[in-house]
């Protein structure tokens, strides 16, 4: 899989996802077998306004390289220079023209674009002359279902320079709701000649191969298939490669769990860490007895103590009863 100057070693990549994808959970996915990983996405007014906290979305390390920026705005000379001042930060540029969220669609940005190809392919163009990074668009379906219109935007963002073309072949209107419609995701592949990621309702391994035989992508970006499931991406890589997969033990889970809760604490230290982890271990618990005390527990714990604690008790216990 190559994007623009990019070689991933695998075709399975964790998709930007704004409030989750922060650098404990990148570093987490890395190691768990994603081949790339993006930031949430990251304002490209706040960055040209040298807002701390919109910097901060950029902390990054080693460990998680290659990783890809994500941007949104809604003006090609702002987005160009964010474009310009963050390339020594990461491995990619990638153009949000998806996000449904009222407050992004009323500046103008996220699929509010998709009713604006014209300054899409303005957006592009001014982004590709600002970066030597390989530059990416992720596209909604389009703005309603009475509008769908990601093959021409696709097209237009190909023939600004685009290297390749991310598509959650769901309309802005449709939100999460019903089903994403991956034949946009085969028709997509047949008209363009650069990368083509799909991203869309892949919620198990076999769903990312399966979106992979069925629609010809060259690559799957996974988002909330990989909550309390980072598994997921080496399963999928072995389904690829033809190997069994097992369900993991209690003994994965619980390893994953301990290690996203160190790494949180690494990076952001208490008591953040266990703000952003008790949603994560709510998700590492799902559907394991006796998850939901374990849950409730953990959002009673209001310092820090007894956190990891409870982490391996619950496991353990979980441990003991599959053996
Ligand atoms: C909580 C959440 C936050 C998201 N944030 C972003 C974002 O910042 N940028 C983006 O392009 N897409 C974002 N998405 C969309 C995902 O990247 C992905 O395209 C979508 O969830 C469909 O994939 P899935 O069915 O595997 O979840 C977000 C999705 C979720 C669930």
């Amino acid at each position: 899989m190559i994007l623009g100057n990019l070689h991933l070693n695998s075709p399975f990549i964790l998709a930007p996802m704004a409030g989750i994808t922060d650098l404990p959970y990148r570093r987490l996915m890395k190691s768990a077998g994603a081949s790339l990983v993006f930031t949430e996405m990251v304002s490209a007014n706040g960055l040209d306004r040298h807002a701390a906290k919109t910097w901060e979305l950029l902390r990054s390390c080693p460990e998680e390289e290659p990783f890809g920026i994500q941007l949104f705005g809604s003006e090609a000379e702002v987005l160009a220079r964010a474009a310009a001042e963050v390339s020594p930060c990461g491995a990619l540029i990638d153009l949000n023209f998806g996000c449904p969220a009222p407050k992004v669609i009323r500046s103008g940005a996220g699929s509010a674009l998709m009713r604006d190809p014209q300054r899409v392919g303005r957006i592009v163009a001014a982004v590709r002359r600002a970066t030597p990074l390989p530059v990416t668009v992720k596209l909604r379906a389009g703005w309603d279902a009475a509008a769908i219109n990601c093959l021409e935007i696709a097209a237009i963002a190909c023939a600004e320079g685009a290297d390749g073309v991310i598509l959650h072949p769901r309309p802005r209107s449709q939100g999460f709701s019903g089903r994403a419609d991956w034949s946009l995701i085969r028709r997509l592949k047949e008209l363009l000649s650069v990368p083509v990621i799909g991203s869309g309702d892949v919620f198990t391994a076999a769903d990312a191969v399966r979106m992979m035989k069925e629609t010809g992508c060259d690559a799957v970006m996974i988002a909330r298939g990989g909550l309390g499931n980072p598994w997921i991406f080496q399963n999928a890589a072995r389904i690829l490669a033809g190997q069994q997969t097992a369900a993991p033990d209690a003994a994965t889970r619980h390893r994953f769990a301990r290690r996203h809760y160190q790494l949180q604490v690494e990076i952001f230290g208490l008591p953040l860490a266990l703000k952003q982890m008790r949603k994560h271990l709510a998700w590492y618990s799902r559907g394991m007895r006796g998850g939901a005390e374990f849950r409730a527990h953990i959002n009673r714990l209001e310092g820090i103590d007894g956190v990891m604690e409870a982490i391996d008790r619950f496991f353990d216990e979980h441990g003991k009863q599959e053996t």
